[in-house]
């Protein structure tokens, strides 16, 4: 009896061994780390989520800021790009910011005057001239000022800079836009700013503000007339396949304000925050000439289409475009200023 337990349990322990070895419990040796895995502990993550498509100056300069953040922190900081609205859309992004649900966001400052109205001063129509005018107000004291402007008002984001698109130019449907009396009357899509608004009522337009991933659709279903954009964003939409005009105005500029959510920023370590606005200001410089390359190409591809036209308004009339519009500088010095930045602006303005 002895010998058949001692032989029963012998047997199923060589059973445990060999079955144990099968599954590699036995004899496995430790796993092999890969960087991902070391660096787990630390590793952190940046969502970055925006409303355009890649091949736009944003999109580029969102993919140029997380290459070189990832370069400069030497991998510890990661950023994850959602281009397209695929994450959130104009309606949502900036709450989600707020939450949390988001690490960062750029959206354009126009989208921004809701939470900061003063922002509303780069909405107004012919204020700058040239690119080196926009690039020395948006990156200099000036833009300093203005993302210094947030803090007060407690939006729980912090701003990291400004990025730009370019010029805006406006499209239509049916009716080519040769002077501002052809805009009557039209429903056009505006960004929400109270300044854009005022901007197409004082050529009696109608302005409607349309979210931008739903603008294809509208301008389509001909919900919406015509609609004021950048070269880049009308090409890398597409809405030169639902417009049939274009007319090339330069009455306004399209720009970003790059956010992050202000307690994630206060979480990271103070070495990490400078490398993060070290790879911000290296992406700002390198998309001010990609933003001004892109728009003449993608210029140059919408000429080139059929059943497009682009047309170029004439001097005098842009002139007297521009004079019809002086009310949107009264309402913005009535209703919105509260600081002398448009002094400011008007000085790096004027010739
Ligand atoms: C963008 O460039 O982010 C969108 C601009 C728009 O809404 O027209």
């Amino acid at each position: 009896m002895k010998k058949f337990i001692l032989g029963t349990i012998i047997t199923v322990l060589l059973l445990i061994t060999v079955i144990s070895v099968q599954q590699g419990l036995l004899l496995a040796k430790p796993l092999p780390y890969d960087d991902e895995q070391t660096g787990l502990s630390t590793q952190i993550t940046i969502h970055l989520s925006h409303v355009v498509a890649e091949n736009t100056p944003k999109g580029q300069a969102a993919n140029k800021f997380a290459e070189l953040v990832e370069e400069k922190t030497a991998g510890k900081v990661k950023v994850h790009v959602y281009a397209n609205a695929s994450l959130f859309n104009d309606e949502n992004e900036f709450r989600a910011l707020q939450k949390g649900d988001v690490e960062m966001i750029v959206p354009t400052f126009s989208k921004m005057t809701t939470y900061v109205p003063s922002w509303q001063v780069l909405d107004l129509p012919y204020l700058f001239h040239t690119e080196e005018q926009i690039h020395e107000v948006l990156t200099g004291t000036i833009g300093e000022q203005l993302l210094a402007e947030l803090e007060p008002l407690r939006l729980r984001v912090k701003g990291l800079g400004f990025w730009y698109n370019g010029f805006k130019h406006l499209t239509s449907a049916d009716q080519p836009i040769h002077t501002f009396e052809d805009l009557q009357g039209l429903r056009i899509r505006t960004m929400p700013s109270r300044t854009l608004e005022k901007q197409f009522e004082a050529v009696n337009a109608k302005p409607t503000s349309v979210s931008f991933s739903e603008l294809f659709t509208d301008l389509e279903t001909h919900t919406i007339d015509a609609q004021e954009n950048t070269a880049s964003n009308i090409y890398s939409k597409g809405f030169y396949k639902v417009q049939k005009h274009m007319t090339i105005t330069q009455h306004g500029i399209l720009g970003y304000a790059v956010l992050i959510n202000e307690s994630f920023w206060n979480s990271l370590p103070e070495k990490i925050q400078k490398q993060i606005i070290a790879a911000m200001k290296e992406t700002t410089e390198w998309q001010f000439e990609q933003a001004r390359s892109m728009n003449d190409q993608d210029m140059q591809k919408l000429m080139q289409q059929d059943h497009f036209n682009v047309y170029t308004m004439s001097k005098q009339e842009r002139l007297r475009f521009k004079e019809q519009l002086t009310p949107v500088y009264d309402f913005y010095k009535t209703h919105i200023q509260t600081n002398d930045i448009l002094t400011e602006i008007e000085k790096v303005v004027t010739p």
